[in-house]
């Protein structure tokens, strides 16, 4: 596709965009965002309606784009598929899948049972089964942008985190071979990366990631969810079409190599 200059290009349409997990956090700000560029966004949550309705209401009001909010378990088989056929059916697309939804859920690694399997469904399978059911619609409009949110832990290997670790890497690994598999359709893929954003999943390790934080990236600050959904959505841009197969680090600086 074209060598566009970015948000003008998107506003004069807009693609179809589904988010997964937009209600709340990291989420919530690349909804804005996709809206921002003009983009059609639906999104899911997973159970917390109240959260959900009022993104819906931020993006009405601050960017006059209503989005469809769609409640599933991403880790879900069935939910997936209904959720993306919903999308495809009432808007179309997807155009842009971002895969957002994310969870930890950490401890010692030597006594980890089941918290492995439901991080892993999460962080790492529901994006990929999702990727699957997107890729198609995408290959058919010969255009795309699939786009996983990780994590810096997949770098820096976190203690007490093999299950959430495990899997952001597992997602920069999926990112490289779908975006070798299917740059030849249109589609791009890549990982943003977040460092450490303030949000109900690190409001348990604010203080030490803050302070581990401010001593070690390079800015000396924490990231702004805004930060993360910039970048989320320049990648979905025209003008993001020769990046794929990329790992985006959004930290301030915090991963050096
Ligand atoms: N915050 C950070 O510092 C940080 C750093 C690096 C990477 N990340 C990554 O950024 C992403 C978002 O994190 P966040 O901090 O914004 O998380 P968050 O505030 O906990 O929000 C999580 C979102 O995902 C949804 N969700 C959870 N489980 C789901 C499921 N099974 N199916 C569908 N949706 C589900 C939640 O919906 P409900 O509200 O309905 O539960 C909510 O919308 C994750 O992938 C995370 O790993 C975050």
């Amino acid at each position: 596709m074209g060598q566009g200059t970015g948000v003008e290009q998107e506003r004069a349409g807009g693609r179809v965009v589904l988010v997964t997990g937009g209600s709340r956090g990291v989420g919530r700000a690349i909804v804005h965002a996709m809206a921002a560029y003009g983009h059609r966004v639906a999104f899911c949550y997973r159970n917390d309606a109240q959260s959900a309705g009022e993104c819906a209401r931020e993006t009405q009001d601050r960017y006059g784009v209503e989005p469809l909010v769609l409640q599933a378990d991403v880790t879900s088989d069935d939910a997936r598929k209904s959720l993306v056929d919903t999308v495809h059916r009432s808007l179309g697309g997807p155009d842009i899948l971002v895969n957002n939804s994310g969870t930890t859920e950490d401890g010692v690694a030597i006594r980890m049972k089941e918290a492995w399997d439901r991080v892993v469904d999460l962080d790492l399978t529901a994006p990929f089964r999702l990727a699957q059911l997107s890729i198609r619609h995408m290959m058919s409009a010969g255009w795309g942008r699939v786009i996983t949110v990780g994590s810096i832990a997949a770098r820096l290997g976190f203690p007490g985190q093999v299950n959430y670790t495990a899997a952001k890497a597992g997602v920069e690994g999926m990112t490289r071979s779908l975006a070798q598999e299917y740059g030849r359709r249109g589609i791009t893929v890549n990982t943003v990366s977040p460092g450490f954003v303030e949000t109900d999943l690190t409001r348990d390790v604010g203080e030490l990631a803050r302070s581990y934080v401010e001593q070690y990236s390079a800015l000396g600050r924490c990231v702004s969810a805004e930060s993360v959904a910039a970048t989320v959505a320049f990648l979905a841009s025209e003008a993001a079409w020769a990046i794929t197969g990329q790992t985006i680090n959004v930290d301030g600086g915090l991963v050096k190599l």
